[in-house]
């Protein structure tokens, strides 16, 4: 798919107009992501998502995101060995995994994981960006090995080491499912992973940023990241959304299903976003490989359903601006690989990661602790009156 180019000015609202949700407020300037939700642009560090998907790997853009710039070869290849080398885990870490229930949500396993993992790290406390910087890269490997863990104890199967012949994704596929992957599996999840890696001020990348501006250390954050990440309006959209999906036989099916949920007025998974009102360009990224994917796994009629689904949304909602967002299509895709419904959201942190952490950092030279106002609009005047006597 040829990357369009993104061209002109950025215009800014000049009146700010705050909505429920925080909407329309601005927290801070960053160079590191950029989302044009009228236009449906996706911009990491000036590169549009489109060229980054086709042509970048999740480590590159990983320190492109970190860095604020591309690296050369011998910066990328250290920088890699760096996460390679990050890989493993303390041993306790894979033990309180296992101690854990298997029913558990994973996202719970994961915050447990890198919380465990935040009280083996001897340098946590130190503050700096430097250290900061080190903790970031870290946590961007071992988030991997942490979800790969989950997901093998999930199954009852024993946790597996880290191949460090591997790029990321592979690896992380290899971990997850034991097996080494094709080259085309590795590269959709690589893809993946390049595409949710920032999306601006979401949810939690926004909770890192105030979590981590009382000056805490950077697990705790992210930790805070991964708990807000797990709702079903966030992250967990994509669970849900093959969920429905699933349960749908075929496209007549689909076509009821949408036009029953607009009837009701009820929200449907995948679709819809507070900042897109075109297209999201990672669902059409998403898209196209979910074709790729379904088809190659004898799964051609999910990518059927689904494109009738987004058909049927369209139709209905498309002057609303709702059309499919990140989640819609990607758990076709995993699904259609073999991977574990309830293992798409810690997917989706592995990548996010990346994101938070290169904001986190950001902010961190010129921090300033977040702290908004609600309007109190409860009463003034009452008296305290005693236990009983009320
Ligand atoms: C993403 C999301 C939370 C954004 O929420 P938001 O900016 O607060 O938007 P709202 O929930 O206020 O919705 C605005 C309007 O669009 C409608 N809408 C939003 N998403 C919709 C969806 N998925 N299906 C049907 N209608 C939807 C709402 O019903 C509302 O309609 P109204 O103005 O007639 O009341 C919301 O679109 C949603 O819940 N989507 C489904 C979950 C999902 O896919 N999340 C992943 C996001 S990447």
């Amino acid at each position: 798919m040829a990357a369009p180019k993104y061209t002109g000015k950025i215009e800014w609202p000049t009146k700010i107009e705050l909505g429920r949700g925080l909407e329309g407020a601005i927290t801070n300037e960053t160079k590191i992501g950029y989302v044009d939700g009228e236009k449906g642009w996706l911009v990491y560090r000036g590169y549009n998502i489109f060229d980054l998907a086709e042509h970048s790997s999740f480590e590159e853009t990983s320190y492109l995101l970190l860095f604020g710039k591309l690296p050369k070869d011998d910066e990328l290849s250290d920088f890699k060995k760096k996460l390679v080398g990050y890989r493993k885990v303390p041993e306790v870490v894979i033990d309180v995994l296992k101690s854990i229930p298997k029913e558990v949500h994973p996202m719970s396993a994961l915050r447990t994981g890198v919380s465990v993992l935040g009280c083996f790290d001897r340098k946590a406390e130190e503050i700096t960006p430097k250290n900061d910087t080190e903790i970031g890269i870290k946590l961007i490997s071992q988030m991997a090995t942490i979800a790969g863990a989950i997901g093998r104890i999930r199954k009852g199967e024993p946790p597996i080491e880290p191949d460090p012949e591997l790029d990321h994704s592979a690896n992380f596929l290899y971990m997850m499912n034991g097996e080494k992957p094709d080259d085309f599996s590795a590269k959709v999840m690589d893809v993946s992973l390049i595409l949710h890696a920032d999306h601006g001020m979401n949810a939690s990348t926004f909770t890192c940023m105030v979590v981590n501006s009382s000056l805490t250390d950077l697990y705790s954050s992210v930790c805070a990241g991964i708990c807000s990440l797990k709702g079903p309006l966030h992250g967990g959209a994509n669970e849900r959304a093959l969920a429905f999906l699933l349960k749908l036989k075929d496209e007549e099916n689909a076509v009821r299903y949408v036009k029953d949920c607009v009837s009701q007025k009820k929200k449907i998974m995948g679709f819809g976003h507070r900042v897109y009102k075109a297209y999201d360009p990672r669902a059409k990224v998403l898209g196209q490989y979910s074709q790729k994917v379904t088809e190659m796994k004898g799964m051609g009629h999910l990518y059927k359903i689904a494109k009738k689904v987004e058909e049927e949304v369209i139709a209905a909602y498309g002057e609303k601006g709702i059309f499919p967002n990140v989640d819609f299509y990607s758990g076709t895709i995993y699904y259609a690989m073999g991977i574990d419904v309830l293992m798409f959201t810690p997917i989706f942190a592995v990548s996010r990661v990346s994101g938070w952490v290169a904001r986190v950092l950001e902010y961190l030279p010129e921090n300033r602790i977040f702290r908004p106002r609600a309007v109190y609009v409860g009463p003034l005047e009452e008296r305290y009156i005693p236990i009983d006597k009320r």
